[in-house]
């Protein structure tokens, strides 16, 4: 791997409305007119900026390593940097070349939404990958996958737990589609997708 001389910034903006961006988060923002990122967040961005789709990771990769001296790449992206994010994966590559500026996730938003601390809780994902190993013995939680994919991934869980075992669902957090429906595994197992992204909350 060749010598990344430029630096990249990682700048979460939580999840996609104009509340949860930080006022760092809109500083770090305006040293910039061009982004990487996920298209929901075109609205955030300074006005004018352009917002390119995030490219294949190896393409990225390459772009991050071509940086000259004093070259500065931004990416947004959703919720948190060190929650489930490419940041990990871009600071474990490219160490101090990668500046996190930090966002509010939407596990802190369905905390607060349950007013339970999120302390020691626990986080699986299955966004993208399928679940591999055991699932813990209390309570916590799961990042789930594409909107159709929920009902497939939460009657899973309810086969490898309990149906009758309770849990929260979670669609789209912070957002003004958000919708959060508790009851048993079983249950939400049924209900059609009600919104892009979901968390499942799985009580004790
Ligand atoms: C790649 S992870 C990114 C998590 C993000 N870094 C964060 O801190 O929220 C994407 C997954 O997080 C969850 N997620 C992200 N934003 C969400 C939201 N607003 N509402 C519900 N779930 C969300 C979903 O499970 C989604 O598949």
């Amino acid at each position: 791997m060749r010598e990344t001389k430029g630096t990249v910034w990682c700048i979460a903006l939580g999840p996609g409305s104009e509340e949860y961006v930080t006022p760092q988060a809109r500083k770090a923002m305006e040293r910039f007119d061009r982004f990487i990122g996920d298209g929901r967040f075109s609205s955030l961005l300074p006005p004018g900026a352009h917002l390119e789709p995030l490219p294949p990771l190896a393409e990225l990769y390459a772009r991050i390593e071509d940086l000259a001296e004093g070259e500065e790449l931004a990416l947004v992206v959703s919720g948190d940097t060190g929650f489930y994010s490419l940041a990990s994966s871009l600071a474990r590559r490219f160490g101090d070349k990668v500046i996190w500026i930090p966002g509010i996730s939407s596990l802190q938003i369905l905390a607060c939404r349950m007013r339970r601390s999120w302390a020691s809780l626990p986080a699986f994902s299955l966004h993208g990958r399928p679940f591999e190993g055991n699932l813990p013995e209390g309570e916590f939680v799961l990042l789930l996958g594409e909107s159709l994919s929920v009902p497939d991934q939460i009657a899973d869980v309810a086969l490898r737990l309990a149906e009758t075992r309770r849990a929260v669902l979670a669609w789209d957090l912070g957002l003004p589609s958000e919708k959060l429906t508790e009851g048993p595994l079983g249950d939400l197992a049924r209900r059609e997708p009600e919104g892009r992204l979901a968390l499942l909350w799985v009580m004790p």
